[in-house]
């Protein structure tokens, strides 16, 4: 008789005697279970059975039937649980208390997550304050006090997603550079990088400063091998009346040794608005122990963060004197260390929770 038919007093009776089922594990629980089912004076299936009557007469028939029906399962399943034990054998469905236990599988960290830890780890061990700063910014913080004025060119580096461009006519990107400066500093955004913390913290606090932020940032992107939208940065600055480049350099070695081993560390020079002067770091590529190959393209160097002195003009954008206070500020790309750590080839691994990918990771 197919179940779904069943009337909700048979159903209820199945259900208690396969939940019961896999207690009868020797012949006094059998016995047991046989008497609470099909004992004469008070089993279930018995009381079932002196409730046909009380039936309305078109039903009687019907419920009959299955309480019949079910009575003549449950003593095909008792009489099979007394061969299995009669023949030494443990019943199926029985609890073999033996059996190891079924794996429960762990959760385990992120890989960004884990750099990230350990980045914040060696860094707090240095002193250093860490904080979080908002997602969306405006020009001012992430252009304009960055030493990047409505016209400065290198604004086209980054390619922006703004959230409210007060744009007449036309996209904003096409028309950036010709609109009313007025217009450019109000447009809200979603930051670029980082570095628009370095602006606020200055702005709210006096030097001494050694902080590092990390969050996550925005570029109109396209998805690739190196790219994603939306990807993750450190950025730190340390400023007070003493600070000078060996200890960037300084700084960037005890950490890089500590996050890749032992690794040599090069300054680069290069440019930046916002640190005059300006240095790439590289460490010696993790892929070939700077023999050269093809993820350091043949120079035993991987570029793995971008920094410099910060330039007197965004002090005094903030409002510090730079004839006071000197200071370094640097960036650093978290899936790019993860990569590089990780040996992972494609940036767009970290994004998919991909469990076959994740569970690559330590525990
Ligand atoms: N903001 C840069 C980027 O997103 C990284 C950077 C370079 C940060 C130099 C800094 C710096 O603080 O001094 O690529």
């Amino acid at each position: 008789m197919p179940a779904h038919t069943d009337h909700p007093a048979i159903k209820a009776l199945r259900d208690l005697f396969e939940q019961q089922r896999p207690s009868a594990t020797t012949e006094q629980a059998l016995k047991g279970l046989r008497d609470a089912f099909l004992g004469r004076k008070s089993g279930h299936i018995t009381e079932q059975l002196k409730r046909i009557a009380t039936f309305p007469p078109e039903e009687r028939r019907d419920f009959g039937a299955q309480v019949n029906a079910l009575k003549a399962q449950i003593e095909a399943a008792l009489d099979g649980l007394h061969d299995t034990l009669q023949a030494g054998q443990k019943p199926a469905g029985a609890v073999d208390v033996t059996l190891a236990s079924r794996e429960i599988p762990i959760g385990r960290i992120h890989p960004l997550m884990r750099v990230r830890q350990q980045v914040e780890d060696i860094f707090a061990r240095m002193g250093y304050e860490i904080l979080e700063g908002p997602e969306v910014e405006d020009d001012f913080h992430n252009f304009e006090a960055l030493n990047m004025p409505p016209d400065h060119p290198a604004r086209d580096m980054q390619d922006t997603l703004y959230l409210a461009a007060p744009i007449v006519g036309g996209t904003w990107g096409a028309h950036r550079g010709r609109l009313p400066k007025a217009q450019v500093r109000a447009a809200t955004l979603l930051r670029t990088h980082t570095s628009a913390m370095q602006i606020r913290y200055m702005k709210t606090f006096p030097p001494p400063i050694r902080i590092i932020v990390p969050g996550r940032v925005y570029r109109r992107d396209n998805l690739d091998l190196s790219h994603t939208p939306m990807f993750q940065q450190f950025e730190g600055l340390v400023v007070g009346p003493h600070v000078t480049l060996a200890d960037l350099k300084g700084t960037f070695e005890a950490m890089l040794r500590e996050l890749f081993g032992d690794v040599k560390v090069r300054l680069r020079p290069s440019f930046f608005p916002y640190t005059e002067p300006s240095a790439e770091v590289d460490i010696t590529c993790q892929a070939c122990a700077g023999a050269g190959c093809g993820t350091c393209k043949h120079s035993g160097w991987l570029e793995i963060l971008g920094s410099g002195m910060v330039h007197p003009a965004v002090f005094e954008a903030v409002g510090y004197d730079p004839e006071q206070v000197t200071g370094f500020a640097f960036g650093l790309g978290i899936e790019r260390v993860a990569m590089l750590k990780y040996g992972v080839d494609d940036i767009r691994l970290f994004y998919e929770n991909d469990l076959r990918f994740l569970e690559q990771f330590p525990l």
